[in-house]
């Protein structure tokens, strides 16, 4: 690709972002606003961010002067898994375990949900429909899952020139290594046992490059290791319950067991810097937080799938906005390690706790005292756990 290319998608790039921030977050549920966001660069090879923060060198190398990074960083090296070897690619997949875990009825979950809306566009669909729905649904989100961890191997590369502690540049370079295996496999998944895939969604793509465009070291890890990897962590986990299909559900078993670290990382990392941060520091980063959350949830409202669908869009969309959070139980799942994780380092409740209000209008804040991931981590050791049983039998 020659230089002019690059310039040209970087140029628009610009464009597109200018016309497309949400600037305004007072009404999350603006369908208007969600929609104005949409993939216009489908066609694009390659998309240029600028990172704008400076490379650190310390030359402090005392290792475990922080001893619960060093631990993990251990933990990881011993945890390293291939891809290749250690998943099953000859596996067939069969589609109807691919989906809803084997069930027989496809209205599953929030989109399920739409056709008991009155008036709604898909409330005279076909079983053929609804199977239609269920494979381009766990599609889409396949590839989305394969984009942010791109972002991920991008965000972490990052940390490890910027984060200032020996420890944790040991520990991201682990972190690099894991994610180009979570871009491999996901990207092998989709290219040989479902054929198909999604451009990456507009409200994803703008999360992260707000998050690498951020000069400060602490957003990197705000935005990726607790917001979109907490996140990452509960819907792997929400599909690992709910497939039956095998290769799929070791490939997802064992890249939570790298996420679970990867939060904990982050967990660990900011509550010793959070902790000497002013109030209107704090707020900054409350904020960037809650914009993160909002974008995740435009994320799932998978705009692109109702257009492929060829069903009106508007109207779906507004009927996800719309469900009653009591009954969104998948929206719910979704922030189960993000709100814990927030409340450890301080921010729910930091100021005029301005974060749990917003997580409570989000109606999330219920997962407040659940486990947070700093703890959580060694539980998730799947490659460890196999390695037991390998050895024991
Ligand atoms: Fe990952
Ligand atoms: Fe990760």
């Amino acid at each position: 690709m020659t230089g002019g290319t690059v310039r040209r998608i970087v140029c628009r790039m610009t464009l597109d972002r200018d016309q497309l921030r949400r600037t305004d977050l007072t009404d999350v549920n603006d369908i208007d606003a969600i929609l104005a966001v949409t993939n216009t660069d489908v066609d694009e090879a390659i998309h240029a961010v600028r990172d704008n923060a400076e490379a650190i060198f310390t030359w402090d190398y005392e290792k475990g002067a922080r001893p619960a990074l060093n631990k993990l960083y251990e933990k990881a090296k011993n945890s390293q898994w291939n891809g290749e070897t250690d998943l099953d690619w000859s596996i067939e997949v069969d589609p109807t375990k691919w989906f809803a875990g084997g069930s027989t009825d496809p209205r599953f979950g929030p989109e399920g949900y739409l056709a008991t809306m009155p008036g709604s566009p898909v409330k005279n669909w076909d079983d053929e429909q609804w199977t239609q729905l269920a494979n381009e649904s766990l599609t889409w989100r396949m590839s989305q899952f394969l984009h942010g961890e791109q972002g991920a191997l991008l965000c972490t590369a990052k940390i490890v020139e910027t984060v200032p502690w020996i420890d944790a540049k040991y520990y991201a370079a682990t972190q690099v290594m894991d994610e180009a295996r979570h871009v491999e496999v996901f990207a092998k998944y989709l290219d040989t046992k479902v054929g198909d895939s999604y451009p990456i969604n507009t409200h994803l793509k703008l999360l992260l490059d707000d998050i690498i465009e951020d000069s400060r070291w602490d957003m990197t890890y705000l935005g990726m290791q607790i917001m979109v990897e907490g996140l990452a962590l509960a819907a792997f986990g929400f599909m690992y319950q709910l497939t039956e299909e095998p290769l799929l559900k070791k490939l997802l078993r064992y890249v939570m067991a790298d996420e679970a670290r990867h939060v904990a990382f982050g967990v660990l990392s900011l509550q010793e810097y959070y902790a000497g941060l002013s109030q209107s520091e704090i707020r900054e980063r409350q904020e960037f937080a809650f914009e993160a959350a909002v974008r995740m949830r435009d994320r799932f409202l998978q705009q692109e799938v109702w257009e492929r669908m060829g069903v009106p869009v508007k109207p779906l969309v507004r009927g996800l906005v719309d469900i009653p959070q009591e009954e969104n139980v998948f929206q719910q799942i979704l922030f189960s390690k993000i709100v814990p994780n927030c409340k450890k380092l301080g921010l729910l409740d930091a100021g005029d706790a301005w974060l749990r209000r917003r997580f409570e209008e989000l109606g999330v804040i219920q997962f407040e005292d659940w486990v947070d991931t700093g703890a959580e981590y060694e539980e998730f050791d799947a490659v460890g756990q196999d390695r037991e049983a390998a050895a024991s039998s």
